[in-house]
């Protein structure tokens, strides 16, 4: 376990921890801060390697390819990929999520087939399916929860079936801290039809556990970097190269092709395939600096701290009377807690908290069906990663009480 010193000299890599203002920062599950070294790593690459890769002869060109590519391998290693050929650069996590449901489901889906998602996913994950089944006739399944805000056993056995051509899960929720067992139910899904198409959404579980895509047995597996101290405008979409050989491009352009005709063209193989255009070479070389990072640290670290501080602030929260809680109670969740005051609007909540310089999420957190799934409109989020600390979390809940005092319902 990682003691308070760890701490404190991992808090010295973050700028925005010294700056005067103090701030809390508790919003990491909408994007994380950004480490000195790769921020400096980003500079350092425009100022001395700067090139478009995959063209040309000369040193930048040459340079930036070398860059890319590094950085390509060294996502593959970090998934357990079999190949580097297995990643593509993308933007995010949702254009991740859309080349699969353009470039495969399009194509393969028709009336009769079934997708199966859960109640919980983040609209990039369901509103894009939702597009999908109309187009195709395909018919969109629903996983529902417990009370405890997990996925059953009875619950996915009832759902999954030979119709199921696509079964897509969260790895981890953005809202409930749910981790959901998508080792176990990607081998059920597999077993009863062996041409289902499997997809883990690791936006949120990419960033604070370590992953292995060939144990996980998943076609595809997607994540963003900003979540995890990279810079924005590049994520992941690992996929089994046999399925992204077989996919239709996503987008045309430049440096995705073979050969080009004036009434047709032929494709280069995955990745190269799906990366039409300029890549964000800059973004990747990030991505690979917020790995050397978080690896530095240890992803089992990683985890067994901010479980610690997740599991601190929920037995803080979870007897205030005046709060409903929409985590998990299980133990073995992402550093996730939503909450709501009985008496208070989120967004309220988290403006005044802001006053006191702590920076929550108030909204739908992008799960608009989950929350009216648990009969609310909103909630407040607070998101742990590796830079926050046990006193932070004590701050933080004692002005709750502040929130309580400034909307006049202590009088009450
Ligand atoms: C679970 C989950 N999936 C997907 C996404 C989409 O990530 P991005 O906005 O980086 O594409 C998010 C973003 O918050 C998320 O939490």
């Amino acid at each position: 376990m990682l003691d308070k010193n760890d701490i404190l000299q991992i808090r010295k890599d973050f700028s925005f921890l010294k700056l005067e203002d103090n701030y809390i920062y508790f919003d990491n599950g909408a994007t994380t801060q950004k480490p000195e070294k790769i921020i400096k790593g980003i500079d350092d690459y425009y100022r001395k390697e700067n090139g478009n890769p995959h063209r040309g002869a000369h040193y930048f060109a040459l340079k930036s390819t070398e860059v890319y590519e590094g950085a390509r391998e060294k996502v593959a290693k970090f998934l357990g990929a079999k190949s580097p050929n297995e990643i593509v650069f993308l933007r995010n996590a949702t254009e991740a999520l859309n080349l699969i449901a353009y470039s495969w489901a399009l194509e393969n889906l028709k009336e009769g087939d079934e997708i199966l998602l859960s109640i919980m996913e983040h609209h990039s994950n369901l509103v894009t399916w939702q597009y999908i089944a109309k187009k195709t006739k395909a018919k969109l399944v629903y996983l529902y929860l417990n009370d405890e805000m997990q996925i059953t056993d009875e619950e996915f056995n009832s759902k999954i079936s030979n119709k199921t051509r696509l079964f897509t899960l969260t790895a981890a929720s953005n809202v409930l801290g749910t981790m959901p067992d998508v080792k176990k139910y990607i081998e059920i899904a597999k077993s009863k039809n062996k041409d289902v198409v499997t997809i883990v959404d690791g936006a949120q579980y990419v960033p604070h556990h370590s992953v292995d895509v060939t144990d996980l047995n998943c076609d595809f597996l997607v994540f963003s970097g900003h979540k995890m101290f990279s810079e924005m405008g590049i994520g992941v979409l690992y996929g089994k190269e046999e399925i992204l050989n077989s996919m239709v491009p996503f987008m045309y352009g430049g440096e995705m092709i073979e050969y080009v005709y004036e009434d047709h063209s032929t494709f280069l193989k995955s990745p190269q395939r799906f990366e039409a255009g300029t890549v964000n070479v800059s973004g990747a070389k990030s991505l690979a600096d917020a790995i050397d990072y978080m690896d530095e640290i240890g992803m089992d670290n990683i985890f067994e701290y901010e479980s610690e501080l997740t599991n601190y602030a929920y037995d803080k929260l979870k007897d205030l009377p005046y709060l409903d809680l929409y985590t998990t109670p299980d133990k073995n969740r992402s550093p996730i807690i939503s909450f709501n005051f009985k008496e208070v609007h989120p967004h309220d909540v988290a403006s005044i908290l802001d006053s006191y310089k702590i920076a929550v999420r108030s909204g739908h957190h992008c799960a608009q069906p989950l929350h009216r799934y648990l009969d609310i409109n909103f909630s407040c989020r607070a998101s742990f990663a590796i830079y926050n600390t046990f006193e932070e979390i004590d701050y933080f809940v004692e002005h709750l009480e502040d929130v309580r005092r400034l909307m006049g319902i202590e009088s009450k």
